[in-house]
């Protein structure tokens, strides 16, 4: 079983991030297992919790965790037109101690959403940069630019746009080839 991890960029509780991630999580095929990776609970990270007898407790769950996983997708939205703070920290955490980075050759995918029709451009590329540094081979087409996006779902939180819902389809499915080349 292949296990991919979800990390959204948003805490907020009724987060187009998160709708939109959980309508991806379903598109992928049995065999794959989805896990949603909690990252709100992550103190900001600082490099003296390199000693890990100082090390918050969250730090080595969500370490542990990250290691099960084969494939990472990212949802975002963009903050100040760069990636959130809550992601960026759980990418700092995950890329610590010196040489056990939990991201090292994972492959990975983004998606950036907004409500208005920039798409977060800002903030996958940004992301895109840190994930080339962190060695994880990323998914190069199609890129996944999601605007308008309160257009998109229905009231239930479900993708109702059946250009975007195949287009996802098609999105997933070329993150899996990356994921089995790996
Ligand atoms: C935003 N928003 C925003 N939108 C955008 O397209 N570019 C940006 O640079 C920003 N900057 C920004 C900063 C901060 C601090 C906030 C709170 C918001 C708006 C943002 O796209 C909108 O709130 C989304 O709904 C956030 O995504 P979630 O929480 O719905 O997943």
């Amino acid at each position: 079983m292949t296990k991919v991890g979800i990390l959204v960029g948003s805490l907020r509780k009724d987060s187009f991030s998160k709708k939109i991630a959980t309508n991806v999580a379903a598109l992928f095929p049995k065999e794959f297992e989805i896990e949603m990776v909690e990252i709100g609970d992550l103190p900001l990270y600082n490099q003296d919790y390199d000693d890990e007898s100082n090390a918050p407790e969250t730090y080595e769950i969500f370490r542990k965790s990250m290691k099960d996983i084969d494939a990472v997708l990212f949802v975002t939205p963009e903050y100040n037109r760069s990636v959130p703070a809550v992601l960026k920290n759980a990418l700092d955490v995950g890329s610590r101690p010196y040489g056990a980075s939990v991201w090292d050759r994972k492959p990975a995918a983004i998606i950036s959403q907004s409500p208005g029709n920039l798409s977060a451009f800002g903030a996958n590329h940004h992301l895109r940069q840190s994930l080339v540094f962190l060695n994880m081979p990323i998914l190069q087409q199609p890129e996944a630019y999601i605007g308008h996006v309160a257009n998109l779902l229905d009231e239930n939180g479900n993708i109702k746009n059946e250009d975007t819902r195949k287009f996802l389809q098609t999105f997933v499915e070329a993150f899996i080839d990356l994921i089995k080349k790996y």
